[in-house]
């Protein structure tokens, strides 16, 4: 089988222009240059305001870099497509849709799916939402909100998964487990994974490779290779090494 889901992101620069006459542009994002391999997971983390959202939504195609450009499976992304499937900091569903509904909007587009309440229902059960089906976004936690939004991204089966800080509103218990699940279904489903994070715990836990950018302009510092398998322990001492020179990095500890 061909392994698809490359990204290859050359010399990518974007400057916004100015909001205003007295304003002045703004890079956001300098000369990133990186390879991205076929079902791996990728952390971006950097300060708040650097410029990571705005390298996520060019990987989208929901922003056109100013220079350079970005390829996935060597075509050159210029728009959104459900191959690369996005999910918000915030769940975004539809308030006035069950859980089933919202997962499958989706797919209402997409007409080469036979059999539609199967797949509905396997990808809530593969978010872990068996019984869920008929509730309405008020009655679940935002950690199921965040997990029906998930769902309603990969029943698309995009080859690329990106993630703009996903679980930042979660409390840490919940967030723990969702990154067991997350793992989960990226390990069967072979999905290219790019996730924004704050958090170097969670880059860490979950990456196969940390890329750490400097404030604005984001420009790309270091990249740190997780060697870790799957499951890793947070208390050991390899993963608080690796924490260290993600921090390190960052310029948060000498
Ligand atoms: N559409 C836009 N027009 C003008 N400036 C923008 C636009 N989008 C983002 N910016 C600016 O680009 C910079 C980078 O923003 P971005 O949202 O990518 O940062 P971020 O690293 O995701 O921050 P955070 O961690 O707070 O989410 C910021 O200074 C922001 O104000
Ligand atoms: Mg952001």
């Amino acid at each position: 089988m061909v392994e698809t889901g490359k990204i290859n992101l050359n010399s990518i620069q974007k400057i916004f222009p100015p909001r205003s006459e007295n304003a002045s542009e703004v890079e956001a994002v300098h000369q990133v240059s990186a390879t991205i391999k076929p079902g791996e997971f990728i952390a971006l983390i950097g300060p708040s305001g650097c410029g990571k959202s705005t390298l996520l939504r060019m990987i989208a195609g929901l922003e056109l870099p100013t220079t350079g450009g970005i390829l996935l499976d060597d075509e050159i992304v210029t728009a959104p497509s459900r191959e690369r499937g996005f999910v918000f900091q915030e769940a975004n569903l539809y308030p006035w849709l069950t859980v089933e509904d919202n997962v499958a909007f989706g797919l209402k587009i997409n007409n080469k799916v036979k059999n539609k309440k199967a797949e509905i229902q396997q990808f809530i059960e593969l978010v872990g939402l068996k019984g869920f089906e008929k509730s309405y976004p008020y009655e679940l936690s935002g950690g199921m909100q965040q997990r029906v939004s998930l769902a309603r991204t990969l029943i698309n089966y995009p080859k690329v998964l990106l993630l703009d800080e996903p679980f930042g509103a979660l409390d840490a218990f919940t967030r723990m487990r969702i990154h067991d699940e997350l793992i989960k279904i990226w390990q069967e489903r072979k999905l290219t994974t790019v996730m924004v994070t704050h958090d170097v715990e969670e880059a860490v836990y979950l990456a196969d490779r940390v890329f750490a950018m400097t404030p604005r302009p984001a420009i790309l510092k270091e990249i740190i290779d997780i060697d870790l398998p799957h499951n890793r322990h947070r208390e050991s001492s390899e993963f608080i090494a690796l924490k260290t020179k993600v921090l390190k990095a960052l310029n948060f500890q000498d």
